[in-house]
Order: C-alpha cells, then sequence, then structure tokens
C-alpha cells in the first residue's frame, strides 16, 4: 500500500520552543518512518504579518531548519522545504481564493485571535487588516493540497485552518471534478503546552517559553521563575500539584522520579526551590542531544543550506505535478 502524505508547516519568525516541541515536532520525527512526509518552513506566510521584518524571517529560515533537524527530523526521510522556493504554491492560492469568501475569512477562529494579538499591525479593530493577511488560509490550503497532504500533525490552534483548506478542496472538487483530497488533522497527545507562568498556551509572544537552544544559566533562570501553588507558603506546606508548572514539566520531559515529585509534594515533604533544581537538572538533560546537534549544524550551516536545497528541489517537482492538474481540471491547460 502507499505510504500516506503528510505535510505541515511552521511560519520562521523564532526558534523552536518546548511548546512546538512537544504540540507537533515530536509527532513529526515520529511519522517520518511511516509516512511520506513534507516539512515547509513556511517563509510567505510569515511575511504576512512580517512583511516589515523580511531579515527576521529570513534569518529564522535557517534557525528553525537547524531546530527542526536537532530534534530527529531525518532528511533522508522527510522532504524540509521553504515555501518561497516553490512559486507553485502562491499559484495554486490565487485559483483557491475564488473559493472562498472575505466574510468566512474574517470568521476563521485562528484568523480573528491573531488579528487580536496584533493590534499594533493591524490596528485596535482590526480595520488595518491586510489582504494578504487576511487570505493567508487560503494559501495555506494550497500548501496542503500542492502535496496531496492528507494527515496533518499540527497544534490545536489550527484546526480552523484545516477545516478552511477542507471547504476548499470541497468547493474545488464540486466544481471542477474530484481532483484534491481532503486533509485530516493530526493531533498530538499533547494538544497545548502551558507556559511557565502557567498561561495555557506556551508562546513567543507570551514570553513564556522555554527554546530549546536555551542555555543552562538561561534554564535555571526560567524555571527558577516558573509558577507554582500559590497557597504553598512554606517549604514544609503540603501542595497541590496540578496547578505547578514545575510539575507539569517535570511530567512533560517524563521525569522517572514523578510519583515521588507528586507524593512528596502533596504531603508537604518538598520545597519548591529544591523540585525546581532537581527540573533545571532535568531539563538540561532531555534538551543535552538535542543541543548537541544545534552546535553541529550552527558550525555547518552548509549543510543545513544544502538539506533546504535539496528539498525544496524535491517539493517543487510535486507541486508542479499538482499545479498542473488542477490548471487541467479548470480548462486552463492552454496549448498542451
Ligand atoms: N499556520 C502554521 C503556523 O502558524 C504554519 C503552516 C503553514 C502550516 N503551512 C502549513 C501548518 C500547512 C500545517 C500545514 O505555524
Amino acid at each position: 500500500m502507499e505510504k500516506k502524505n503528510i505535510l505541515t508547516g511552521i511560519r520562521p519568525t523564532g526558534r523552536l520552543h518546548l511548546g512546538h516541541y512537544f504540540g507537533a515536532g515530536k509527532n513529526w520525527v515520529e511519522l517520518q518512518d511511516k509516512y511520506n512526509t513534507s516539512i515547509e518552513i513556511a517563509d510567505v506566510q510569515a511575511l504576512t504579518d512580517n512583511f516589515e521584518n523580511p531579515q527576521k524571517v529570513k534569518k529564522s529560515v535557517r534557525d528553525l531548519a537547524i531546530d527542526i533537524l536537532a530534534i530527529g527530523v531525518d532528511p533522508q526521510k522527510t522532504t524540509l522545504f521553504v515555501q518561497s522556493m516553490i512559486p507553485e504554491i502562491a499559484e495554486l492560492t490565487v485559483y483557491y481564493s475564488n473559493l472562498v469568501t472575505i466574510a468566512r475569512l474574517q470568521r476563521n477562529p485562528t484568523v480573528k485571535t491573531e488579528i487580536k494579538q496584533k493590534k499594533e499591525l493591524f490596528g485596535e479593530k482590526g480595520e488595518g487588516i491586510t489582504y494578504g493577511f487576511l487570505g493567508y488560509p487560503v494559501s495555506q490550503a494550497a500548501d496542503i493540497t500542492a502535496f496531496n497532504g492528507e494527515l496533518i500533525p499540527v497544534g490545536e490552534d489550527q484546526l480552523p485552518l484545516i477545516e478552511q483548506c477542507r471547504e476548499i478542496v470541497r468547493k474545488f472538487n464540486s466544481i471542477y471534478g474530484v481532483v484534491l483530497k481532503e486533509p485530516n488533522a493530526y493531533l498530538s497527545e499533547n494538544k497545548r503546552i502551558k507556559g511557565l507562568d502557567g498561561n495555557d498556551k506556551m508562546g513567543k509572544s507570551l514570553g513564556n517559553a522555554i527554546y530549546l537552544c536555551d542555555d543552562e544559566a538561561t534554564i535555571k533562570e526560567k524555571i527558577m521563575g516558573a509558577i507554582t501553588d500559590k497557597n504553598k507558603i512554606k517549604k514544609d506546606d503540603p501542595a497541590n500539584p496540578d496547578v505547578c508548572m514545575v510539575y507539569y514539566y517535570h511530567k512533560l520531559i517524563k521525569n522517572e522520579n514523578i510519583e515521588n515529585v507528586c507524593n512528596e509534594c502533596k504531603k508537604g515533604q518538598r520545597g519548591c526551590v529544591n523540585c525546581k533544581k532537581e527540573l533545571i537538572e532535568k531539563m538540561n538533560e532531555f534538551l543535552a542531544p538535542i543541543q548537541e546537534k544545534i552546535h553541529y549544524y550552527e558550525e555547518h550551516p552548509e549543510i543545513v543550506d544544502q538539506i533546504l536545497k535539496d528539498g525544496s528541489i524535491k517539493a517543487k517537482k510535486t507541486a508542479e505535478a499538482t499545479l498542473k492538474t488542477v490548471k487541467s481540471a479548470i480548462g486552463i491547460n492552454y496549448f498542451e
């Protein structure tokens, strides 16, 4: 049986943090053995809200590729490519843009939330929203369908974008004939990773993230500042681990001592400072093999660039074939 196609993407606007890793990245590594996997570094999408900072996007493309390779994505198994190197995606976006209304895009919950978060860029009430940003779900549908994406490993926040893609696919197929595949989201067991401050989401803009490339001093400082049970005043007060971010991360990185951490915390036999020190140690152990690879690729940027180049050449071939099928379905395959 043919292997199913996995396609996912990530915007290059910074480095990978634990939220990315446990929310999606870990899945990418596990899925690459079973499926035909592609990962897109979505620089065109990143420009939709960073059009004034192209240099930030450019730098992040390689940084992100380094982090992706360091978590174990294997370029022999996964096609890692850069969105802007595949102009066919932009062309597909144009044809798909006819199949979605502006009202529908404005109702997309992910787009709505992002517009609210980006008031500086898009205005208090979103009155300065650009055509490009509002339309990025259409471009994401082009990303997915260009590679016949069937399973899309993403975090929960991306579900409305997958739904938007499914609608575009259905509309396309109903008008031009059944050509495109409807993708399904593939959620990880940890749908959403909490931040150091207890926020429901770890995010760059929230300033509550641990990055895979954080050095020991940074990790120490961040974990020392993590939120614990605020009702615990003294070192030997019993506490509730379920509201403690330190316990949450012990669990996340699978500290083998987790039962003790939990019981001692509940019984008041574990001070928060010691508990944090243990987490710092375990976190460094957890990150060490990843960081070793990060350093290797940082010293060999030419290897990273070659991987991206080869991946993009391969991806382009697939996208070219999809575009050809799409154009002939619409009937604009002249002079063939
Ligand atoms: N929207 C995703 C993000 O915000 C990135 C992305 C771009 C993507 N293209 C995709 C995700 C295709 C899944 C499939 O990071």
